[in-house]
């Protein structure tokens, strides 16, 4: 039996796939590279010393996808194949629609006509909208998303509780990543946004690197302590060992919707995470004060107390790896 991981090759789920394998799991990853590039197959393969099937399909393309499932014997999937850039998903709802919900959709359509029922699907803190009240249990109101992509995830979370009121043998985890940042300790994997970063920290690593000119601090007139936005910042390997957290449950249950925040606890500013860099790497990080970010929130972070309490997870690494890693990675991938 296989996990099959759509978007295997990106961000998340490359390091997904790795904790997958290092636990013994077989996977099969699908990938279109659409934002992702096929070294990072090698460097799974690389890490983990271990070899697993791969297939360059788009999963909004149904023949292709059930090709996969004819192919293999698949018992669960780890849906990380979608569009993740909020500035790029206001300019392009209709392609992030069509990616992220449709594209879930045929995912779905497909596992039920082979009878595959576990899905962990990526979620984010974004569906909270300007949260309720902080830090962010599970059960705080969601809605009032600000652009397509953080809607996309909110449609799939209510597609998804809408899949399992019809038919409750679904096994289903949705999972609420916080910020993501980080990269796996080999500096093999990591994050490689295409053009200039939109997010904190690959914005940070580059401008320590000397490939940006400054940092440009979105806001220093919030309601935080410095002034500067407040996020719930989470090292990528300790998101993956949560899909593996997540995986255990769906098997332990058999059937049942669930949902968890994966974050720290933890709340850092903007200049927190300037200043740790900063001492952590030895690398300075000039910056200038620009205005707030449209969409933006003040404070955003997560009571992670549930995920511990059923999943048995607790983010691990601290702010000091989640520098080192990220700096450890472009300083590896430089072009
Ligand atoms: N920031 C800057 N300058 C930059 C980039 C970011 O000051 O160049 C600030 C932002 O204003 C914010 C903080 O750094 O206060 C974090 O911003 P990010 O863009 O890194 O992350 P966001 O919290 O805006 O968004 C992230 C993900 C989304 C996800 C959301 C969930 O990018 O996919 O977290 O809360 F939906």
């Amino acid at each position: 039996m296989a996990v099959l991981v759509t978007g295997g090759a990106g961000f998340i789920g490359s390091h997904t796939a790795v904790e997958l394998l290092n636990s013994g799991k077989d996977i099969v990853i699908v990938d279109n590279f659409s934002n992702s590039k096929p070294k990072a197959l090698d460097a799974i393969r690389k890490i983990t010393g271990k070899d697993f099937k791969f297939y360059e399909i788009d999963y909004l393309d149904r023949e292709k996808l059930e090709k996969v499932f004819e192919e293999n014997k698949i018992d669960a999937v780890l849906n990380f194949a979608g569009y993740k850039a909020v500035g790029e998903s206001v300019k392009k709802p209709l392609e992030y629609y069509e990616n992220n919900v449709s594209g879930c959709i045929v995912l779905l359509e497909t596992m039920r006509k082979y009878n595959v029922k576990k899905f962990v699907f990526s979620s984010s803190a974004t569906v909270y909208g300007q949260p309720e009240r902080i830090p962010l249990t599970e059960d705080c109101k969601v809605g009032g998303t600000t652009n397509p992509y953080g809607t996309s995830k909110l449609f799939i979370e209510q597609i998804l509780k809408d899949l399992y009121n019809s038919d409750n043998s679904w096994d289903i985890c949705i999972l609420r990543y916080f910020n993501p940042v980080g990269a796996h300790e080999s500096g093999l994997i990591g994050e490689e946004p295409q053009g200039v970063p939109n997010n904190l920290m690959p914005y940070v690593v580059r401008v320590a690197a000397g490939e940006l000119k400054e940092l440009s601090v979105f806001g220093n007139d919030y309601d935080t302590p410095d002034g500067t936005g407040v996020r719930d910042y989470i090292h990528v390997v300790d998101l993956a060992k949560g899909h593996i957290c997540a995986l255990n449950k769906l098997d332990k249950e058999g059937s049942g919707l669930f949902i968890y925040n994966l974050g720290t606890g933890t709340g850092y500013s903007v200049l927190d995470m300037v200043k740790a860099f900063e001492q952590i790497t030895g690398k300075k990080v000039p910056y200038k004060i620009a205005p707030r970010r449209a969409g933006d929130i003040a404070t955003c972070y997560s009571d992670p107390t549930k995920a511990k309490e059923e999943l048995g997870w607790t983010a691990e690494k601290g702010i000091k790896e989640m520098c080192e890693d990220s700096w450890n990675f472009i300083q590896k991938n430089k072009e």
